[in-house]
């Protein structure tokens, strides 16, 4: 197992920079997610780590030590991506311990590494057949096995479950993090989707355009996102956005003023002047329904889950998300009145889009 550290690096494929002075440092055993939307840059920082893209600019340090001149086999480190790769005309058995017969290990080497892998990924049943006889959920397991009976200091994902349906991403998911937890080699994790970065990652790096917008542990960046995008990125439904100015101070309280009038009491420590353009963000988690009518519009639209409903109402001709229990009655084209508990106001400076919490 080993650390990982990125020091200010930089990308450019001539002109065109993708990514720009980027520094992170991942501990020994730590499981990093980067996300951010497609395009970001997320798969060409992950290849620089991996050694299969050129550093422009900076360093990546694999347990202390300059890589950046390393062959990807030489650093030490296995990669899962989102196609599997599997040769077809080989067994499962074949297919996993292929690289540690070319490595030159033995016979009984690569049969036992495999066996313990196999067992580990729940593949024992499968070890002769081929890729064919697989399913798409077998096929990724099987690739992880590949990766696994190396033993690598480090490894790199790169959305490796985007190729499968709903259900089985999710079993995938909790059969990753279990693995993780289990063996503990230190991993980071590429996905556009937010979900799965909060799941399995102990820490996430938000990537836009490039750039760091954040790094947090997936509640701070869900409590204290820093700014605009993030606030915006994480949680789902996503936070409603609301503009607002900030009113006249009344003692400690701190309060903004909507568009249509509505005033709205925010958190005492927020860090806002009177007058000044901002804007608020309430996750739709935190609109709850009540006798307060903080907030209040008709119904447009109502999405059941099952447990939870998504209720969308208009606000002064804006569309807000608020999420009530299963069981609570809404009806299409009646008034909603939603509680807004002051320290689950998010405010942002509307120039900067920086957070003032
Ligand atoms: N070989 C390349 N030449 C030029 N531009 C590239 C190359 N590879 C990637 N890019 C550009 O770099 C940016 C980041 O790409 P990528 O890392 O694949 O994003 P992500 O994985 O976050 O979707 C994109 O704008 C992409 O078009
Ligand atoms: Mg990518």
């Amino acid at each position: 197992m080993a650390s990982v550290e990125l020091r200010n690096v930089s990308k450019a494929y001539g002109e065109v920079a993708v990514i720009h002075d980027i520094s992170v440092e991942i501990q020994d055993g730590e499981f990093v997610a980067l996300v951010g939307p497609s395009g970001c840059g997320k798969s060409t920082l992950l290849r620089m780590i991996a050694g299969l893209e050129d550093i422009t600019d900076g360093d990546v340090a694999i347990a202390d030590k300059v890589v950046n001149e390393l062959t990807p086999r030489e650093r030490n480190i296995a990669m899962v991506f989102q196609s599997y790769a599997l040769y077809p005309h080989m067994t499962v058995a074949e297919n996993m311990g292929f690289n540690l017969k070319l490595a030159g290990k033995t016979r009984e080497e690569v049969s036992r590494q495999v066996a313990q892998a196999a067992q580990m990924l729940d593949l024992t049943g499968l070890l002769e057949r081929k890729p064919s006889q697989l399913s798409g959920g077998q096929r990724q397991r099987v690739a992880m096995g590949r990766a696994i009976v190396r033993d690598p200091a480090v490894f790199l994902f790169d959305e490796p479950l985007s190729n499968l349906d709903a259900k089985l991403r999710v079993q995938m998911r909790s059969e990753i993090k279990m693995l993780h937890q289990r063996v503990g080699t230190t991993s980071i994790y590429v996905t556009h989707d937010q979900v799965e970065a909060m799941t399995l990652a102990d820490r996430i790096v938000v990537l836009n355009a490039g750039m760091i917008e954040q790094v947090g542990t997936p509640l701070e960046l869900y409590r204290q996102p820093a700014n605009l995008f993030v606030a915006g990125f994480i949680g789902s439904p996503a936070m409603n956005f609301l503009e607002a100015v900030i009113e006249p101070a009344k003692g400690d309280a701190r309060s903004a003023r909507l568009e249509d009038g509505t005033s709205i009491r925010l958190h005492p420590g927020s860090r806002v002047e009177p007058g000044l353009e901002v804007t608020l963000g309430l996750r739709p988690e935190h609109l709850s329904p009540g006798k307060r009518k903080d907030l209040s519009g008709r119904i447009r639209m109502i999405e059941p889950t099952g447990a939870q409903t998504h209720v969308t109402f208009e606000l002064s001709g804006r569309p807000l998300t608020a999420i009530v229990d299963g069981s609570f009655p809404v009806t299409l084209d009646t008034p909603f009145n939603a509680a807004v508990a002051p320290d689950q106001v998010h405010v942002f400076d509307r120039s900067t889009g920086l957070s003032l919490r």
